[in-house]
């Protein structure tokens, strides 16, 4: 898996930010990029890899459309057992761009996203920052934490969290993300290993995992409930 090595920025109102993840997640920051994969921030948050980028803004399309229904989100709010009023802690295990996550605070839920990938921490991160100032957002960012780490080492108690999230593998039909997005995050995260049986040896009140529709499952235990949507199936393990 690639990752940054560097972050570039050029604008003075930026720098703090800049130095907060640099200090964070010990990358040295520079003003033209020395390295092929870097984060360039400005008033918008770049990932570069081999002279391509995405950018993650979680108030703009196509993601916008997304935050704007996030009420509609039927399958999703079932796969979690979702009851208004009675938050629920997320343990979010491949957060990504964040995307998913983001979507849970905004149901009120508390989440705690993991990512082992650095340059994917600082999008999500970056995108947080970034969003207007409206207490909407702000209550949905004080109920989110990143943390970079790689979840499968994650000692967990049954007890720690009430639903344990997985999304292993960037889907094809993932309508929050265009295609220029997925065929970059394709090479860029090159995924191999899937996560899904190592935490069904793990202990968990309620597990559930992102599929698409047509994937065969090969996991240690069968599903109690599967979700049925368009393109996306949530398989629980309860
Ligand atoms: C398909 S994406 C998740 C997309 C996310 N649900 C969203 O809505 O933006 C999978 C992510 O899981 C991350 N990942 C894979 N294995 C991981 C691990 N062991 N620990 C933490 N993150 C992991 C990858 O780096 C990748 O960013």
């Amino acid at each position: 898996m690639a990752d940054i090595k560097e972050i570039i920025c050029n604008e003075k109102s930026f720098i703090r930010e800049a130095e907060y993840y640099s200090n964070k997640y010990q990358i040295p920051i520079n003003s033209t990029p020395l390295e092929n994969c870097y984060i360039e921030l400005s008033l918008e948050n770049s990932l570069v890899f081999n002279e391509k980028r995405i950018s993650n803004l979680f108030h703009k399309e196509p993601f916008l459309r997304r935050v704007k229904n996030y009420q509609r989100e039927i399958m999703l709010k079932k796969a979690i057992s979702y009851q208004a009023g009675k938050p629920k802690s997320i343990l979010d295990t491949t957060a990504g761009l964040g995307r998913d996550g983001l979507i849970f605070a905004l149901l009120g839920q508390g989440v705690t996203m993991v990512e082992e990938n650095k340059g994917m921490c600082i999008l999500i991160e970056s995108a947080l920052k970034r969003l207007p100032e409206t207490s909407y957002f702000n209550d949905a960012k004080n109920r989110i934490t990143v943390i970079n780490d790689d979840s499968s080492k994650l000692k967990l108690n049954r007890e720690d969290f009430d639903i344990i999230y997985l999304d292993p593998m960037f889907s094809t039909h993932n309508k929050s993300m265009s295609s220029k997005e997925l065929t970059f995050l394709k090479t860029y995260i090159d995924q191999r290993q899937d996560l899904v049986n190592i935490f069904l040896k793990k202990r968990y009140k309620r597990l559930v995992v992102k599929r698409e529709k047509n994937f065969k499952s090969d996991s240690i235990k069968k599903e109690n409930i599967i979700y049925e949507g368009k393109s996306i199936n949530f398989h629980v393990f309860i």
